[in-house]
């Protein structure tokens, strides 16, 4: 299921002005998925040189067409969150511009010092934590019915993500392989972006502080949550943990016949498909 990398141009818009507060009362959140937002125009570039990098080393042409796929997809990914973030962006937080910043620089410095093994082992780190996130947060038949804008871009980008969910590793393998290495580095590479959210996400918080809200409040926004609900993070955890077993491939990962479903909406909706 699912076994076909599409390269879709979607036509979402944003408005002018997006308030970050777009969780209703829930500043933690909404500014947790902006942080992620803005992570993606400096790490999926990077991800796309990577595999560039990478491209005149793979041998098996199966891969190598999955990696032409995978840039393709990333491609369009950053590009629509670029429009999402320069929305929510015009609403304040100039502070951003100094923790983006120092991203695109450590991103850069990867790709003109670190080798191709370590970029390749960062990217399939990357690929495997959030696909796997992905898979849970979405269930069996993704997000539901009309959802607001910025959703709908979520759950093409997921639906994407998890097209491309084997190009990583197997290019990691097809170039360099090594589990430990790729242990390692992976594991630092989730450290290495996960601290940056954290940190765009306290900036955020700082400017714009949550306001207090009662227990019932915060259960109710937790139900309505369509990104993290009870049963998905319960699932979470332990596909999480697969994912640093020796045995791990993301050939194994199982998808419901209902994301397909959702491949294809997002394939009917789109301006162009290659
Ligand atoms: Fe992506
Ligand atoms: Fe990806």
């Amino acid at each position: 299921m699912l076994d076909t990398i599409t390269i879709r141009q979607m036509p979402f818009d944003f408005p002018d002005e997006i308030d970050p507060v777009f969780i209703e009362r829930d500043h933690q959140r909404s500014f947790g998925f902006i942080a992620g937002s803005l992570l993606l125009p400096y790490l999926e570039p990077y991800l796309i040189r990577s595999m560039k990098a990478a491209q005149k080393h793979v041998t098996d042409p199966k891969v190598l067409e999955g990696l032409k796929g995978f840039a393709a997809q990333e491609g369009q990914h950053y590009r629509m969150h670029m429009k999402f973030n320069a929305a929510v962006k015009r609403a304040g937080f100039p502070g951003l511009e100094v923790l983006e910043k120092e991203l695109s620089d450590d991103y850069q410095r990867f790709t003109k010092t670190k080798s191709l093994r370590f970029n390749l082992a960062y990217a399939e780190g990357f690929e495997a934590i959030t696909m796997n996130a992905i898979k849970s947060m979405m269930g069996e038949n993704g997000f539901g019915e009309d959802l607001p804008d910025y959703m709908e871009m979520m759950e093409w980008h997921f639906v994407e993500e998890l097209e491309h969910r084997t190009v990583a590793f197997d290019v990691y393998n097809d170039v360099c392989g090594g589990y430990f290495y790729r242990l390692f580095v992976g594991a630092w590479a989730q450290w290495h972006f996960i601290s940056w959210i954290k940190r765009a996400t306290r900036y955020m918080l700082k400017v714009s502080p949550q306001p207090k809200r009662s227990a019932k409040e915060i259960a109710e926004q937790k139900a309505a949550d369509l990104m993290g609900n009870a049963s998905s993070v319960r699932r979470l955890i332990p596909a999480l943990l697969r994912t640093y077993l020796p045995t791990y491939s993301p050939h194994n990962v199982e998808i419901a016949p209902g994301i397909q479903t959702l491949a294809d909406k997002y394939t009917a909706m789109a301006i162009k498909t290659s």
